[in-house]
Formats: structure tokens, sequence, C-alpha cells
């Protein structure tokens, strides 16, 4: 019992100690991903402000995916019904990467404003501190490998895809300045294939599937109760930060 207990001081002392001295270690976040079954519209926001509300005693922050959108040419914006928002590629990814590893060793970010009618970036940024939950939400946040390997929490919101889509008309046409039409035929052509090659296949990743999305009481109250037990976990590292070297005494 010693040893499996000074095993699992080892396992999380490593993680705290990432970037920080022995004596002065710095308290990771904890990092939550949040992918969708459908994607788009599924209520991914209407979760995490869910999550966020529950968690008032704790610091947490909302980055999202769309943030990290690689903004278009003119020569891809004169023919943006030709560009597949919903690919893996259209996002730079690399810069979220670098922000998020920023986040985690408790370094300020500045995430850019991504103005889906222009399909830009536009100023200002936002500056994000470090916190103690940060939440990620997107439509493929589960589909890197890189991406995923930062989470300590892996969420896919699981939607019907009717329900998505008639949200996403009304949002669309009222929030991002396009026609029915126009959110039809993307759907059709980009937003639906997508969907099926690579975020569908990404749930397999997740640690909870929540179904029909922020309707969903009992799965959010589940996630901030697993959150709360987890930051406990933080917590005791900080208080003792030498737990560790008086358990490894003990193994030998
Ligand atoms: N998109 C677009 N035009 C752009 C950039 C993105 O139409 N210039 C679309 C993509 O097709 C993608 C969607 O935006 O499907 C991603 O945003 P979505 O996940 O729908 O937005 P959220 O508000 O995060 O969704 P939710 O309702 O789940 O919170």
């Amino acid at each position: 019992t010693v040893a499996a207990s000074a095993n699992g001081f080892h396992d999380h002392f490593s993680l705290q100690s990432n970037g920080g001295s022995e004596h002065n270690l710095p308290k990771q976040p904890f990092i939550i991903g949040k992918g969708v079954a459908g994607g788009t519209a599924s209520g991914k926001t209407t979760v995490c402000n869910m999550i966020i509300t529950q968690l008032r005693d704790q610091r947490v922050v909302l980055i999202n995916q769309d943030s990290f959108y690689r903004p278009l040419g003119d020569e891809q914006l004169e023919k943006v019904h030709e560009y597949n928002f919903d690919h893996p590629d259209a996002f730079n990814t690399e810069l979220l990467l670098s922000c998020m590893e920023m986040l985690k060793n408790g370094q300020a970010v500045s995430i850019p404003y991504y103005d889906f009618k222009s399909h830009r970036m536009s100023e200002p940024a936002r500056l994000v501190n470090p916190s103690d939950v940060i939440i990620l939400e997107g439509i493929l946040v589960l589909h890197d490998p890189r991406v995923r390997d930062l989470m300590n929490m892996k969420i896919f919101v699981d939607t019907d895809s009717d329900v998505r889509l008639a949200r996403r008309i009304q949002r669309d046409t009222l929030e991002r300045g396009r026609n029915i039409q126009n959110v039809l035929d993307q759907y059709a052509t980009f937003v639906k294939p997508s969907f099926e090659e690579f975020i569908l296949p990404s749930k397999k990743h997740a640690d909870i599937i929540i179904p029909r999305g922020a309707d969903n009481d009992v799965a959010v109250d589940l996630i901030v109760q697993h959150i709360h037990t987890k930051l406990g976990q933080h917590d005791l590292c900080k208080i003792y930060p030498n737990v560790f070297v008086i358990h490894s005494t003990f193994q030998i």
C-alpha cells in the first residue's frame, strides 16, 4: 500500500513540478477540452458557461478554438464560399498550442479576436490571465493529439444534427451576417461532410459524452464535482510540496 500511494504522489508531483523548482511549485491549471458531436451549434458555449457558473469559487478561463481560425487573404475572400472552415487546416493549431503552453506555465497570453463576418482577426486581442481551470472549446479540439494531450478531461457535447442545423440557421443569419441559402449550401458542402470525417471520429477520445448538451444538468453537476475533487488534490501538492520526498523514503 505504501508503494502504491507513493506512486500516486509521484505521478501527481511530476505533473506539478513542470516548469517550477521543487520548493516553489506553481499550481498547474486543470484543462478541460470540449469537443462537439455535430460540431456546430451543439450548445458547447452554453455547457461551458454552466460549468463556469458552478465553479464560481475558482479562477476559470474559457478559450475558444474559433480564436485560432487562420485569417483569409484577399484571394480566399473572393471565393469564400469555396473555403472549408470545418477542416482541421482552417485553424492555426501551432498558435493555439503555444498559447495553451504559456497559460499552463502560469503566463498571461494575448488571444486573437476572430470576426466571423470579415473572416479575419480584429483588434483588440484579448489578454488572458493564468487560471485554476482552463476550458478549451471548439468543434475540433479533440482531433489533434497534441491538443488532446494538454487536457485533464475531455468532453464531447452530443446534440442531434437537426437541432444543430436549426440553431445554426438562426445564429448565422442573426449574428454572423449570412443568408439562409448560404448557410444551407455551406452546411451541405463542408459542415456535414467534415463533421463526419473529422469531428464524429474524435468522439472516441472523449472521457465524457454529454447527450442533449445544455439540457443535461446532471452531467454538468458531475463534471463540476470532478473538477472540485481534482483541484483539491492540486491544492494538497501546493501546500505540501515535499510530500513525494517523504513517500519515496518509505519506498526505499
Ligand atoms: N465558420 C464560418 N465562417 C467563418 C469561420 C467559421 O461559418 N469565417 C463556421 C464553421 O463552419 C464552423 C463553425 O463556424 O462549423 C464553428 O463555430 P461553432 O462551433 O458553430 O460556434 P459555437 O458558438 O462555438 O457553437 P456552440 O453553439 O456549440 O457553442
